[in-house]
Order: C-alpha cells, then structure tokens, then sequence
C-alpha cells in the first residue's frame, strides 16, 4: 500500500529542506495531492536519497504497512491504543536486536586488537603483519569516528520523528508535527502559526479548533465549557489537548496585523545583558496565563512599573519606549528586546542604571506591519542597520520555522566589528543550515557609504532580484533611498518591506 505524506513529513524522512520538495513540485517532477506526496513517487523525485538510506527506507515501507495494517484491524477491534503500542514494542525489539549486534562486534574487535599485540610473528613475515596491523588500525579509528552517529541510532530519531502524529489546519491547510509531551496549542506555535489563543489554560475558548479528523487526547483539566451545539460539530480546546494520531482540524489563524488584537501584559524581566558598549538585550518572561500574541517583525510599546518602595514612583511621566520584538512569536513565553544604550534616552538609561528599582513593565501592542509575507514563494533578503538586527532576527526565525524560503541572506551593517552584538547566532545559522547566509558589512555612518556599500554586496552576489522579498530595517532617509536602487535592480515594489528605526547607530548625510 503506497502511502501519502505531508510535505513536512516527506521531508524529514528522506532528510531534505521542505524547499526542496516545493521545488520539485514546481518543476513537475513530483505530483502533490490535497497537500500530499506519494511515498513511491517521493523515491522517484530523490532517489539519492532513497538510494543512501535504502535500509532505512524499506524498514520505514514495512512500519508503515504493518502499522496502517494494525490501526486498521484495531479500529475494527476498537483496540487502537493497544495496536499503536505493540508497534512500539516492535520496534524497540527491532533496536535491541541492532544493538547488541553492535556490542558482539566490538567484543571482537577487542579481541583481535589483544591477539595483534600477543602474536610472535617471523621476521620473513614481519611486512605483511606490520601492514595488515596498520590496516586493522585505521579501520578500527574510522569505526571509532563513525560510532557517533551510527545507522540505529538515525533509524531510533527517525522513527520516533516519523511516529510524532501530523496535525493538519484548514482552511489554511498549514501543517505541523505535534509533539506528544506539548499540547497542540504549543506545537503549533512552536512550528511557527499564528493561530488564535488567549488564556493558555483552558479557561477564555479563544483557543477552540473543530475536529474533524483523528483523535486527541485531553492534557489537563479545562473550565471552558462548550456549548451543546459546539460539543456535537466536534469543537475542542488546543491549548487542553494533544493529538494521539494524525488529525485535522479547522481554526481560524492570523495572516495579517489586523488580525492580531491589540494587548496589555505585564512582564517580568527575566534577564538583562549588556552586551556591547551600546546595546543591552532584555528579556520579559509573560505570565503563562497571557501570552503576548504578535507577528514576526512588529513592535511593542514598553512602560517601566516601578517598585512601591522606589522613590522613582514618585515621577510623573512614566518611562515608556517603543521597541521591536526580537524574538519568534513560536517563543510567547519569553520577549526579546535589543536597547540601545549609547542614546540618552530615560528607558535605556532606566533598564542600565535602575533594573533593581523596576518590579515589572507593561507591554502595550503590537504594533506595525513589517511582517512577513507568508505567501510569496519567494527567496529572502533581509539587511539591518545596527539595531534594525532586532526585527531581521525575528523575521528570520520565523521563517525558519516555517521552512518556506528556498534561499534566505542577511546583511548587516555596523560602523566596526563589536557592534555586530549577535554575530555568533548568525554564524551558526550560515554554517547549520545550507540555505542561508551571512554578510557582515562594517562601513562609515554616512548615508551614501551606507547604501553604496550595501547594494555592492547585493549586486555582487545576487545576479538579479527578480524572485527576491527584500526585508530592509534602518533609518527611515536610508530606507527611502534605498528604493529606487533596489527598483533599478529589478525588484518589484510590492516585495520592498522596510522598518524605520528610531534608536541605534545614526546615519548622518
Ligand atoms: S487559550 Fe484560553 S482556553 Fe485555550
């Protein structure tokens, strides 16, 4: 029986980029149906792949046909729970068995190793010993390397990655892998979603999703109560449940900043780094019971609130500033913020000098529309401006966490090399994953210098522009003459996004 994948599902079992699937599909050398992809036609488009992987794919073959045979016999037997874990048993079987293979070959290795050094050998036949010694030697180092990541252990992450059930949204049709130790709430934001949510324990149903296939599985107590009608059209709460097999359901999520309500939280600060001369990075955790909902990219008005007994409460105006988010909308728990400290600003200068007197802040938004657009198919450049770093970096982790962007460029631009205050991140994403990249531009503040320098990197290493989304964070002057160079260079207006920044490195004229 030939089996129908998601794409994401396709993806981690034959260990490509999603990208990589849509541009097979685009190209017409895989045939996609309601959003899925046919196993043998899968083995057809990436037969490296399936050739590198063979055992593992054939193994993969006979889980899934001896495991669809057990659903379907024990939905019969009304037993699904029990067929789900023999198959568990099964497998594990299956890696003990491998295992303890391995251990018998390296009680023999061992063994071979004490007979080389006990053996008397002749001298006629000392080069042919000393060679094979050697042989045996680097074979033995080599087995050694490779222990780290042997055949089981992938066939154990891939398994355990391939068993996870795949929640699938509509009508968006976005789907995700739903961790069983997460709800399907946090799986989904996790995977990068904006779906619709308040409360996050059961109580406001802002959370409420249809079920229209598969099962879940209730994770904790809900007060919530559906209405007659709601329980019998199959509503559940996402933020209360975790999917036990492969589910559909229909929810609304957000695809726009007008979807998104305007907020008011209060925060505590978690953290506060300063990690450059000019820049502190600030961490608000949310309380679990509000997480702040927004898109990547946009901004939130923060006012400090003082301690009872500070004498700082005694002021009149509040210290409030406006501030991009710098962290993935998958992570509500936890807020980032990049301040700039080189500025004699009240909020930078109360987070530096007075974080003991402030019990917590309150967050008003989100603000703006420098948010992804999550339809365009295609690739993404993003380039900053000093702080501008702040908005790229949530951009950009959220759109890795979408997987959507064939090819994804950051430039980013300081006056000297210390004022990249997160260059190690983007060195980690540049050498983890083979779609992206990292420029790192150091040159004068001046407005010209700036966008010289800028479009000679794109120039350089973009032939043309035509097929790019270009995501700019910078002074609001740069910004506006940035765009006829960036027409003149083929890109097309619509798939111009900029973000003025009012704190950070100025540019002067
Ligand atoms: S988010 Fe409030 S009930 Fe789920």
């Amino acid at each position: 029986m030939d089996r129908h994948l998601s794409l994401s599902q396709a993806a981690r079992l034959i260990g490509v980029k999603r990208g990589d699937i849509q541009k097979k599909i685009q190209e017409n050398k895989l045939t996609v149906m309601e959003g899925t992809v046919v196993l043998s036609d899968l083995k057809k488009a990436f037969p490296e792949a399936a050739y590198e992987d063979n055992t593992m794919m054939e193994k993969m073959e006979k889980f899934m046909q001896d495991a669809v045979h057990k659903m379907a016999q024990s939905e019969r037997e009304g037993a699904h729970l029990d067929a789900l874990s023999r198959r568990l048993v099964k497998i594990n079987k299956e890696l003990a068995d491998e295992k303890n293979r391995a251990d018998h070959m390296e009680v023999l290795i061992d063994g071979m190793k004490q007979k080389f050094i006990e053996l008397k050998v002749n001298v006629s036949h000392e080069n042919t010993f000393n060679e094979i010694k050697t042989w045996f030697n680097t074979a033995v180092r080599n087995l050694e390397e490779e222990k780290l990541t042997t055949p089981v252990e992938n066939l154990e992450n891939q398994i355990k990655q391939f068993m996870q059930p795949h929640v699938r949204l509509l009508p968006s049709r976005h789907d995700y892998i739903s961790d069983k130790s997460e709800t399907l709430l946090e799986s989904a934001l996790r995977s990068g979603l904006a779906v619709d949510y308040g409360c996050n324990n059961g109580k406001c149903g802002k959370c409420k999703a249809r079920l229209l296939s598969g099962q879940v599985e209730k994770t904790r107590h809900q007060d919530y109560v559906f209405s007659e009608s709601e329980k019998s059209q199959g509503y559940i709460l996402t933020c209360s449940n975790t999917a036990i097999t492969d589910i559909t359901l229909e929810t609304e999520e957000a695809v726009c900043c007008d979807d998104i309500p305007l907020q008011t939280i209060v925060a505590k600060v978690k953290k506060s780094v300063q990690v450059n001369d000019n820049v502190i990075v600030l961490t608000l955790k949310t309380p679990r019971s509000q997480r702040l909902r927004f898109l990547a990219g946009q901004h939130i008005e923060l006012a400090c609130n003082y301690h009872q007994q500070s004498d700082i409460l005694q002021q009149e105006q509040p210290i409030v500033a406006e501030y991009s988010i710098a962290s993935c909308p998958c992570e509500p728990a936890n807020l980032e913020f990049h301040i700039p400290v080189n500025k004699n600003e009240a909020f930078a200068n109360a987070i530096k000098d007075d974080l003991k007197n402030i019990d917590s802040l309150t967050l008003k938004g989100p603000h703006g529309s420098f948010v992804l657009d999550e339809d365009s198919p295609n690739s993404l450049i993003f380039a900053a401006w000093d702080t501008g770093f702040a908005p790229m970096k949530s951009l950009i982790e959220h759109a890795l966490s979408l997987e959507k962007a064939d090819t994804i460029h950051l430039y980013w631009m300081t006056t000297k090399v210390e004022n990249h205050y997160m260059d190690n991140l983007c060195r980690s994403w540049n050498d983890a994953l083979d779609n992206f990249t990292y420029t790192r531009i150091m040159c004068e503040a001046k407005t010209d210098v700036v966008v010289e320098s800028l479009m000679d990197h794109i120039h350089n290493e973009h032939s043309h522009l035509m097929n790019f989304d270009l995501y700019i964070a910078a002074p609001g002057h740069l910004n506006h003459l940035l765009k006829p160079f960036l027409i003149s260079h083929g890109v097309k207006s619509q798939n111009m996004h900029f973000e003025s920044t009012f704190h950070g490195d100025e540019i002067s004229d």
